[in-house]
């Protein structure tokens, strides 16, 4: 995206391109928050190691302070900075699958702050794929706590325009890349505790990583594979401000202003009606998930409805993002 054509409107917020990075850096060495693209989605980036810096983020988001966030870094050495205890599991998924979309938590080391922890006695760290991700963190010489670059409990930003929507007078600056490739989360793996268990499934699936440390548990409910068949309970994440309702069957279509997400399979049957193609494979859904539901809540539909997704571990994180969007799980 073009960051120079949308400054003018800006006032309290600086976008930032990718030539600008060193700038970027800048801020976040002074104790700024900077949103940056990494390959799954964009980041909301602050000092780890600076409590002030951090408590900005949860500032900007409207995030509850009992929500722990990941700390980024830009080479697999630095993560003996923050964790005490790298067992040798954990070591074989970072050389496996470093750089790249796996939160791995570990104890962490007293330099963390108990804000980026929510006082929890263990860190999650990930190594972004994202070369602009990296060049930043690099530069800036710190490790960079960041959460998805939304508003607490909106769908994850997935484009410079996402971010700039949500987070406009609220971060210091947008620093603008590309769409991000992957289109949802970080697996977040615990390594701390005896049994490796996944706590959220995301870019790397969970019989990838069985592959190489073998058996791993998941956390409650993330394995669950029952769509809800109507939304509106309490719990919203990933929400647009439409509702959203999950179909089994294209006849359960229907409604006033409704807006429709289909597999490329199904998409003829909704010709006329506001509608977001999820494609046919785990990867294609992932990237278009969070953009259609932030495109068809641009248009003003009052409900979304979006298929139920495919059992299999394959669609695991495409599962969990849209059913919670739904106020399912
Ligand atoms: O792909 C991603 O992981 C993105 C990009 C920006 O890197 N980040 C992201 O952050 O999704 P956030 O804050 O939206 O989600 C972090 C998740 C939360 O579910 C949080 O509870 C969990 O990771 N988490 C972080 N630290 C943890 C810890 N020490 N123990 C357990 N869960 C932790
Ligand atoms: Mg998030």
């Amino acid at each position: 995206m073009e960051c120079g054509k949308i400054e003018p409107e800006r006032v309290n917020t600086r976008i930032l391109s990718a030539s600008e990075v060193s700038e970027a850096a800048e801020i976040l060495k002074n104790g700024g928050t900077v949103a940056f693209p990494t390959e799954t989605v964009y980041g909301l980036g602050a000092n780890a190691l600076s409590e002030s810096a951090v408590k900005r983020i949860f500032k900007a988001k409207g995030r509850p302070s009992d929500n722990p966030l990941i700390v980024h870094i830009a080479d697999i050495e630095e993560v003996e900075r923050l964790a005490e205890e790298i067992p040798p599991a954990a070591r074989l998924l970072m050389n496996e699958f470093w750089s790249g979309p796996l939160t791995i938590i570990l104890k962490r080391k007293s330099v963390v702050p108990d804000v980026v922890t929510a006082g929890l006695d263990t860190v999650g760290i990930r190594m972004p794929s994202e070369p602009l991700a990296r060049e930043l963190i690099r530069l800036a010489g710190v490790p960079v706590a960041a959460p998805s670059a939304n508003i607490s409990g909106r769908p994850s930003p997935t484009t410079a325009a996402h971010v700039i929507d949500d987070m406009d007078g609220r971060a210091d600056a947008i620093l603008c890349g590309g769409d991000c490739g992957v289109g949802v989360e970080s697996t977040v793996i615990d390594m701390s505790a005896d049994v490796p268990t996944i706590l959220r499934p995301g870019g790397i699936s969970a019989s990838r990583i069985e592959a190489v440390i073998g058996e791993v548990r998941s956390g409650r409910g993330l394995s669950e594979s029952e769509a809800p068949k109507s939304p509106g309970m309490k719990y919203r994440h990933y929400a647009p401000r439409a509702r959203v309702v999950i179909y089994g069957d294209p006849s359960e279509v229907r409604g006033e202003n409704v807006g429709v997400m289909a597999f490329e399979s199904h998409t003829a049957e909704f010709e006329g009606m506001p509608l977001v193609s999820l494609g046919s494979t785990p990867q294609d859904a992932a990237r278009r998930l969070f953009k259609g539901l932030r495109e068809l809540d641009k248009l003003g539909v009052d409900v979304i409805f979006a298929p139920q997704i495919p059992d299999g571990d394959d669609w695991a994180a495409v599962r969990n993002r849209l059913y919670k969007s739904a106020g399912g799980i």
